[in-house]
């Protein structure tokens, strides 16, 4: 049967496909209260809530099955999720679920490039629930103790800095906004702060949010060394 020429099994899939998601409608109308122009591919929408993104959003998470599929993860990210202290891998371990599953999400469209982990994040290799899973089980682990940090020559100006242009979203310890997908930056590797802060300011993080950008875009090599190391020892929540 036919309504206005849809299919009525199409009508009954978006009305469960909508209350798939309905216990994350808070949080995505949050996100979506402000729309920013990305500066990524061909001036799409900063972390624009649909298709997958939104369905993995939606799923309940299993902390075991997660364990489980993060296993094809931990040849890079190590186990427990540590990352390496020379900063070639994220620490991921207590990350906020919501970054990681747009994180996740982003790098497996392209919009954040990635090319070494893309093999590992296609479709056939990491379903929707998966994702789901891993950000649950990655929320949840405890953050190493043993982090990269820099070498400590500017904290007065990164401390100043990070107050004035990162505190507002980054949070004054750093923890980060889980339903406005900031992340948490305490207890990361400096290098992979660097490199990242590097990465945004120059244009070569496709799904950086533009109001970040604006403001790492004045920063010199030293003022984002100085902030880095700020970051990497405020002292993880
Ligand atoms: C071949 C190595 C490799 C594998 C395997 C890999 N990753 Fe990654 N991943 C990376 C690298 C490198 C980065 C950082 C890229 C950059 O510098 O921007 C990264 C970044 C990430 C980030 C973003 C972290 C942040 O703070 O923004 C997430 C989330 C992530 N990986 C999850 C996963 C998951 C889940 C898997 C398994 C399905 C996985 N990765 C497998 C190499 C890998
Ligand atoms: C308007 C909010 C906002 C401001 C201000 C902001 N950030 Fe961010 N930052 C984000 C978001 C959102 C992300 C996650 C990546 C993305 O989607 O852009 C991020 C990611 C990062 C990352 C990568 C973290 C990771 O795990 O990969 C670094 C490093 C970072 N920010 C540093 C800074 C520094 C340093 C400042 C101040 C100079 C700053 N940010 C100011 C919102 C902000």
């Amino acid at each position: 049967m036919s309504i206005h020429g849809i299919d009525r099994g199409k009508i009954v899939k978006r009305i469960s496909n909508a209350l798939l998601v309905l216990s994350l409608w808070p949080l995505v109308l949050l996100a979506q209260d402000r729309a920013l122009v990305g500066t990524g591919n061909g001036g799409q929408l900063w972390n624009e809530l649909k298709g997958e993104k939104l369905q993995a959003l939606g799923l309940k998470g299993d902390v075991a099955r997660g364990e489980e599929a993060f296993k094809i993860c931990q040849g890079c990210h190590r186990r427990g999720a540590t990352g390496s202290v020379s900063g070639a891998y994220p620490r991921l371990a207590g990350q906020h679920a919501t970054v990681l599953i747009e994180q996740i999400a982003d790098i497996r469209s392209g919009n954040r490039q990635n090319p070494k982990m893309e093999p590992f994040a296609e479709e056939h290799v990491l379903t929707t629930q998966e994702i789901a899973d891993i950000a649950v089980y990655l929320q949840a682990l405890p953050i190493p103790p043993n982090l990269g940090k820099g070498p400590g020559t500017a904290l007065d100006r990164g401390s100043e800095l990070y107050a004035k242009d990162c505190a507002t979203c980054h949070g004054n310890k750093g923890e980060g906004n889980a339903e406005k997908f900031f992340p948490m930056v305490a207890g990361q590797h400096f290098k992979y702060l660097l490199r990242e802060a590097h990465f945004i300011r120059d244009g070569n993080r496709g799904n950086a949010n533009p109001d970040m950008v604006k403001v790492i875009k004045a920063y010199g090599n030293e003022d984002i060394e100085a902030v880095a190391d700020y970051i990497s020892r405020l002292a993880p929540p």
